[in-house]
């Protein structure tokens, strides 16, 4: 057998695996153990010329042997129970100092949870994107916990993420407990967003405007030349540019138009009603995947009112190119913003500006813009995003566009939830004079819950008398 193993991991999944290959690759010796054994079987077959660097192991036990002291186990199983059994079958098998790593898409509550659960081992939850190929290749990562158990680890963290085009590693710690699964969560948040404006955007070419998934495809790969240059509009040039191998339709045309979730969106949009952060075009995006889902409902709503979308006259594509950067800018800045809010919330560190940084390779959100939003952060993190001068430059130049998208798709009767709830957060986020003072009256009419005035008076409520 080989020198002990500088960390070890659990779970030989799609991610485990590849993970476990890019740390060999990167020249970690590693040991791994999945509580199937042939599967471990199967991982050493992929591991190919890595074999040298890694210690398949039968047990626990003989994984816990074969990793040097102070030993890291990183646990790649999936997210909920699977994490507390694994952490309590190596909990006696463990000494005080070493460290579990739950590199799972967890809920940061419970990452939260574990850190304060006394836990008999030191512990860090660690947010890891990029699916399979991001894994293998250079993920983007999310760590949290206690700094120092980070630091003891980072040089391998370092060496298997992605590089920015700076050269800079993707991959940072967020803060104590949660904070590296909250930057997740929130990351898939506005994976979400970006998902469906562009997915609505997808719906006026095909809708309104009656183009091909051909030339749509053409679109979003011009596009992707320019300021949307991102994964997603990559992706998505790719997948409208695809044909069914069994029918030999385009690939868009056969699947069926039901999104599914595993849940990360929806914790983004649940904890932002808690912090108090406006996320709009988030919440938006979640319940356009709910509603999407329901395709018996959408089936019967069109028999009763017939079919909404109609030809779109006029609207020039760059208009849509316009309105995706302007609702790309507009939802990041909700995104942070709550970050920001969770950080002053949970007292985490949150670093915004090393949060883009580490968002602008490997992530599912990559994209050249997250490079203007860094450096946005980085002259002023607690200051919106919309209020920077470069990004407010871009929205005064977009958000003409998304308007003309927006009210397009209201007068014609094409969906575009997440684009509209960008553009009424935007009109709202820059009005001085709001409407909340009818609120306020109508809660102190019913309630006599009081207000604050204008000219600053003391007097607190109004003369509604007896009703
Ligand atoms: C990532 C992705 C990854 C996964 C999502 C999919 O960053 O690598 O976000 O975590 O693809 O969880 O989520 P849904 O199944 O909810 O779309």
């Amino acid at each position: 057998m080989q020198q002990q193993a500088r960390i070890g991991l659990i779970g030989l999944g799609t991610m485990g695996a590849a993970l476990a290959l890019n740390i060999a690759e990167k020249g970690f010796a590693i040991a791994v153990w999945n509580r199937t054994t042939a599967v471990t079987h199967r991982f050493k077959a992929e591991a190919g010329a890595l074999t040298d660097r890694v210690i398949l192991t039968e047990t626990l036990q003989d994984l816990v042997a074969a990793i040097a002291k102070p030993r890291t186990i990183i646990l790649m199983v999936p997210a909920g129970h699977a994490v507390d059994d694994q952490i309590a079958a190596l909990a006696s098998l463990l000494d005080a100092d070493d460290l579990i790593v739950d590199a799972g898409n967890a809920n940061f509550h419970d990452t939260n949870r574990r850190n304060s659960a006394g836990l008999p081992v030191r512990f860090l939850g660690m947010g890891v994107s990029g699916g399979e190929d991001g894994a293998r290749h250079g993920p983007s990562i999310m760590g949290g916990g206690a700094q120092a158990d980070w630091d003891r680890i980072a040089d391998i963290l370092t060496a298997i993420s992605a590089k920015a085009e700076d050269g800079s590693a993707c991959a940072t710690w967020m803060g104590e407990a949660g904070a590296g699964h909250f930057v997740k969560t929130v990351h898939n948040g506005i994976e979400y967003a970006d998902m469906q404006m562009i997915a609505e955007v997808y719906g006026v070419m095909r809708d309104g405007l009656g183009m091909e998934a051909a030339a749509i495809a053409a679109t979003f790969a011009r596009w992707n030349d320019g300021p949307l240059k991102s994964y997603l509009i990559e992706i998505s040039a790719a997948v409208a540019a695809a044909s069914d191998p069994l029918t030999g339709n385009p690939m868009l045309d056969v699947i069926l138009d039901a999104a599914g979730q595993k849940g990360t969106g929806r914790w983004t949009a649940i904890e932002a009603q808690h912090l108090s952060a406006p996320v709009p075009v988030i919440e938006a995006a979640v319940a356009a995947r709910n509603l999407s889902a329901r395709r018996a409902e959408r089936q019967a709503g069109e028999a009763v009112f017939g079919p909404a979308p109609q030809a779109v006259a006029g609207l020039p594509l760059e208009a849509l190119e316009h309105a995706l950067i302007a609702g790309k800018i507009l939802c990041y800045a909700q995104g942070f913003a709550m970050i920001d809010a969770a950080a002053r919330d949970f007292g985490w560190a949150m670093p915004l500006p090393d949060i883009a940084r580490v968002w602008r390779a490997g992530c599912i959100i990559r994209s050249s813009m997250l490079n203007d939003m860094a450096a946005a952060l980085t002259e002023d993190a607690r200051r919106n995003l919309i209020l920077a001068p470069a990004l407010a430059d871009r929205l005064k130049a977009s958000v003409p566009a998304l308007r003309q998208v927006v009210a397009a798709g209201a007068l014609n009767g094409l969906a575009l939830p997440a684009l509209s709830a960008g553009l009424a957060w935007f009109d709202m986020a820059r009005t001085a004079r709001g409407t909340a003072n009818m609120i306020q009256g109508q809660r102190d009419f019913f309630g006599a819950h009081g207000f604050d005035r204008l000219d600053g008076a003391d007097r607190h409520h109004g003369p509604w008398g007896a009703h």
